[in-house]
């Protein structure tokens, strides 16, 4: 299958395009239309349905399809609240909605699929591709690109337990003595999987080295099923030549939405003919503030400082005294406090009055001493 346009023209982000890029179309997963070819992609610990849905409002609601983190399936079928709290999202806005999972067992696989259906998802998606060594030694994640018939198995039954599409997000392979994604992509769409997303990099490679575009583009040109790549994409015109270059149905945004979470309305302006538009600070301190109110729905409040500066510190990279503003936060105790912190530095940002706003650290105490994981502090006599 190739969508290769004719077109020789990239847009570059921040100037005016030619013109709308008409070759630039979406594809359907079965029975679901996945309307535009630009996906966010399943990272876990940060596209829970808080992030996802802060994509969808800042990027005008144009990404194709979202993909939740992935969900173990012992956790799933065993009604873990955890895993259960990991299934949650907007039944509006997060649409179309692909839901994770990731195991080893073929029966749980197709148990927790049909969980997956009954709270509403529109895809079940199976992780081939999790390098983490906690997964892989109980047989999931990439560890399914060594055992590729049993992952045919797993695909084939839980392509018969569910009514919705069942798709596979793999690697390159497991290291580069064994690079099979074409060998697995082909097994697991005769086992029925309706769409295959790869990443460009074998299980070895981690999220290191140059991510393979070239054989994404070979899968994309031998099977029949859509084949979506992820691997590397910067920013929105990135997105649109690794689009047009690998012939995919789809590309994977995974980190550039996690600094930029305006990437899918940039990658929306090209592809209309429009310049990218760019967030103002007004709209940062928006997003900022919407993603805690969007978290306060859902997870404890003490849950919620450590996935705000996680994102603070991506949307402030690159600001004068950003890293100022970010050991601040560091060190504030509440939700509240950290959000004092943050709106007087955009108010300061905007105002033209950062280098005062800077000053205000010398009456500030000292931070305290970090201490390295896995030493506990010892009590004082
Ligand atoms: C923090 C983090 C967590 C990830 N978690 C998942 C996951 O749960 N499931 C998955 O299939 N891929 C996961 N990935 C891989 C991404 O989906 C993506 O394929 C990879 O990061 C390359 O794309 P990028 O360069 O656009 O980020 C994760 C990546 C990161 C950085």
């Amino acid at each position: 299958m190739s969508n290769k346009p004719e077109l020789p023209w990239i847009p570059p982000s921040r100037t005016a395009p030619d013109g709308p890029a008409a070759w630039v179309k979406g594809f359907r997963v079965g029975n679901v239309e996945v309307k535009r070819p630009f996906i966010l992609a399943p990272m876990s610990g940060v596209t829970d349905t808080a992030f996802r849905r802060t994509v969808q409002i800042a990027g005008r609601e144009t990404t194709g399809l979202l993909v939740t983190e992935f969900i173990c399936i012992e956790g799933l079928t065993n009604a873990n609240l955890k895993a259960r709290t990991r299934l949650a999202f907007d039944a509006q806005l997060e649409r179309p909605l692909a839901v994770q999972i990731f195991g080893y067992e073929i029966a749980r696989m197709a148990e927790a699929a049909r969980i997956c259906e009954a709270a509403g998802a529109d895809i079940v998606d199976i992780n081939c591709g999790c390098p983490a060594p906690k997964i892989v030694r109980k047989g999931g994640g990439a560890e399914l690109m060594r055992q590729p018939d049993h992952l045919a198995r797993m695909v084939e039954s839980t392509v018969a337990a569910v009514d919705i599409p069942v798709t596979v997000k793999i690697r390159t392979g497991w290291d580069d003595a064994c690079i099979n994604a074409l060998e697995v992509s082909r097994q697991c769409e005769r086992a029925g999987a309706q769409m295959i997303a790869i990443h460009g990099r074998t299980r070895k490679q981690l999220y290191g080295g140059q991510p393979d575009w070239d054989l994404i583009a070979e899968v994309a040109d031998h099977v029949d099923v859509p084949v979506v790549g992820s691997g590397d994409i910067a920013d929105a015109a990135g997105a649109l030549y690794r689009l047009r270059e690998s012939g995919c149905a789809g590309v994977m945004i995974g980190r550039a939405a996690v600094m930029n979470p305006w990437i899918f309305g940039q990658v929306d302006d090209l592809v209309q003919g429009r310049v990218a538009r760019v967030a103002d600070d007004a709209e940062r301190l928006r997003v900022l503030a919407g993603f805690r109110d969007m978290m306060r729905a859902y997870i404890p409040e003490r849950a919620i400082p450590g996935r705000l500066k996680q994102l603070l510190a991506r949307l402030t990279k690159g600001f004068d005294h950003g890293g100022l503003l970010r050991h601040r936060v560091l060190r504030a105790k509440t939700t509240e406090e950290m959000f004092e912190w943050i709106e007087s530095f955009f108010a300061a940002t905007d105002e033209g009055r950062i280098d005062q706003w800077a000053v205000k650290e010398k009456d500030l105490p000292p931070p305290s001493p970090r201490v390295p994981r896995g030493v506990r502090r010892r009590r004082a006599a």
